[in-house]
């Protein structure tokens, strides 16, 4: 990374941020476009996200990516947020617009465009099942719905989580079919047999563990989708594999949730295969 009297940064604020893969990525698109931009991590902690945001307009950074823990928080500090931001209730993305703070979410359509990727091409027909109902869930069935998804099932260990996040989707989208099912083997038997695509937004699967599922109920030719990408095959995903479905983990959405970013600060088509190349390498080298 070369700096110069005109390089300008692009932040990522989280805290931790040192496993962030970001910088990697994006500096690659950087560098492969001759832009004279840099990529850097700061370890934010919450009572200091303030003065983190303000010092973007005071230095003119280009904008930054939100990550845990202040991705909700950050909301109240901007000038503007973007529709799937405010629906999704939190911003990994800013633009700074001359002083001017937009906020947006990038990960519901990198998630989107991820799927897609995956072979998940007729979404309109398509009946998901959504496991989980936190942040990462809200993020996948904003975007889903955007993309007029056939039926959406939102399953989670707390079934009250996922009827408040059920209820706040009606609230947008009165058309679509949302419904919620408890996390029960039994239960579920049902819901998998005319499943097109399975996706997990829980963290399960980081550590080795799995949830129980009726996966030899699933829908032949189901997409298996794990958002989970280390380790880069899940238990989930090599049972899901035995069984001949089509499987994915979650570095493509952390690729094209990158992908839309970095097209939004550079106003530049993204050299997405140096960025994934990049990602990749740093992810699994
Ligand atoms: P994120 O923002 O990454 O989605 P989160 O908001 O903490 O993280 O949500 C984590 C999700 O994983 C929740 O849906 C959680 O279920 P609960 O609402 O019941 O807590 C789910 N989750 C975490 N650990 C789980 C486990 N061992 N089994 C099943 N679901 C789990």
């Amino acid at each position: 990374m070369k700096c110069s009297g005109g390089t300008q940064i692009v932040a990522i604020f989280g805290c931790p941020i040192t496993h962030s893969l970001s910088p990697v990525m994006h500096n690659a698109g950087f560098s492969e476009l001759g832009l004279d931009l840099a990529f850097v991590p700061f370890e934010v902690r919450p009572a200091d996200l303030k003065d983190a945001v303000n010092g973007l307009r005071a230095m003119n950074f280009k904008g930054a990516n939100i990550t845990v823990p202040h991705k909700e928080e950050v909301i109240e500090l901007l000038d503007e947020i973007s529709e799937d931001a405010f629906l999704i209730g939190a911003v990994n993305t800013i633009e700074n617009r001359a002083g001017r703070l937009l906020g947006t979410n990038t990960d519901c359509m990198g998630f989107i465009r991820a799927l897609k990727d995956a072979g998940a091409d007729d979404l309109k027909k398509s009946k998901v099942v959504i496991l989980g109902a936190g942040g990462a869930a809200k993020a996948a069935c904003v975007g889903l719905l955007r993309e007029k998804v056939k039926e959406l099932v939102i399953v989670n260990r707390t079934q009250r989580k996922a009827e408040l996040l059920q209820e706040n989707l009606k609230g947008t989208f009165k058309k679509n079919k949302i419904s919620v099912m408890p996390l029960d083997f039994e239960a579920l038997k049902g819901e998998f047999s005319d499943c097109d695509i399975l996706v997990n937004t829980t963290s399960v699967g980081m550590k080795g563990d799995s949830i129980k599922l009726p996966l030899e109920s699933l829908k032949a030719g189901a997409l298996v989708y794990d958002m989970v990408y280390n380790p880069p095959k899940t238990k989930l995903l090599k049972q899901a594999e035995k069984l001949g479905h089509k499987t994915e983990n979650g570095l493509n959405m952390l690729l094209y949730q990158g992908v839309i970013g970095f097209e939004t600060w550079t106003k530049k088509e993204a050299p997405i295969s140096v960025m994934k190349q990049a990602l990749f390498d740093a992810a699994y080298k």
